[in-house]
């Protein structure tokens, strides 16, 4: 009896780990370069890989995170994404990185999240107030400022933003841990769905008016 008792607590324990590790899993293999022609692929951990015989320094190479991107935008910042569409051997390796630019004065990277990653920044130049908001368990909000050759983490799945509050450009270097992250942006995807979520129940969930509501819907 007591060793049917064991196994189950093992078969639980086993079940808590591999429910732990459900998201990007450590490669079976030294790479697995994306492919879109599977005519001359083997097939590895759910997508596609091109032949291992096949694959070259470009499937590992990403050029131009030199340049800025260009923040004339209502927001005031610009992502350069460097993930798996950029770079198709960063297939099943876990990791991607992106160049965020900030306008002066103001320039935000709005309230967002990234569901399969954990973010690390450091910063280029400039200076950023950033910040992250814990689950519902307390939504605790944790901000700092940072400036030139600080870092700092963003939970996965936290929601988070980082705002400009210098008066020259900020440049910050991103890592995730995935080779795709995603990104949510809250206002986008709340107020600025396709089609869109009805008044009745974004005015309900936040305790606005209806007209408020249509005028937040109607800036996307
Ligand atoms: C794969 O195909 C899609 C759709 O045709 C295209 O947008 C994408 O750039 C292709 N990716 C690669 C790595 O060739
Ligand atoms: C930046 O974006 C704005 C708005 O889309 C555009 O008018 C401008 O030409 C762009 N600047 C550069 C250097 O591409």
């Amino acid at each position: 009896m007591k060793g049917v008792q064991c196994f189950a607590a093992l078969v639980l324990l086993a079940l808590a780990f591999s429910f732990a590790t459900a998201y990007d899993p450590s490669p079976l293999q030294d790479f697995c370069v994306d492919l879109n022609d599977t005519n001359s692929a083997v097939f590895v951990n759910g997508k596609f890989c091109k032949d291992p015989k096949l694959a070259k320094a470009e499937d590992f190479f990403f050029s131009g995170l030199d340049k800025a991107g260009n923040t004339s935008n209502p927001v005031g910042s610009m992502v350069t994404p460097v993930n798996i569409m950029q770079i198709a051997g960063l297939n099943t390796l876990g990791i991607s990185m992106a160049r965020i630019d900030f306008a002066p004065n103001g320039g935000l990277n709005p309230p967002h999240t990234h569901p399969r990653g954990t973010e690390i920044v450091v910063m280029v130049e400039g200076t950023l107030h950033v910040g992250f908001v814990t689950s519902n368990t307390d939504n605790r909000l944790f901000t700092k400022v940072l400036n030139k050759g600080d870092v700092f983490v963003f939970p996965i799945g936290l929601i988070h933003f980082q705002l400009n509050i210098g008066n020259t450009p900020a440049i910050a270097i991103a890592a995730f841990s995935s080779q795709n992250p995603g990104v949510i942006t809250i206002a986008n995807a709340v107020f600025g769905s396709n089609p869109t979520i009805s008044p009745d129940i974004l005015a309900k969930a936040f305790q606005l008016d209806k007209n408020v509501v249509q005028y937040l819907q109607s800036q996307f």
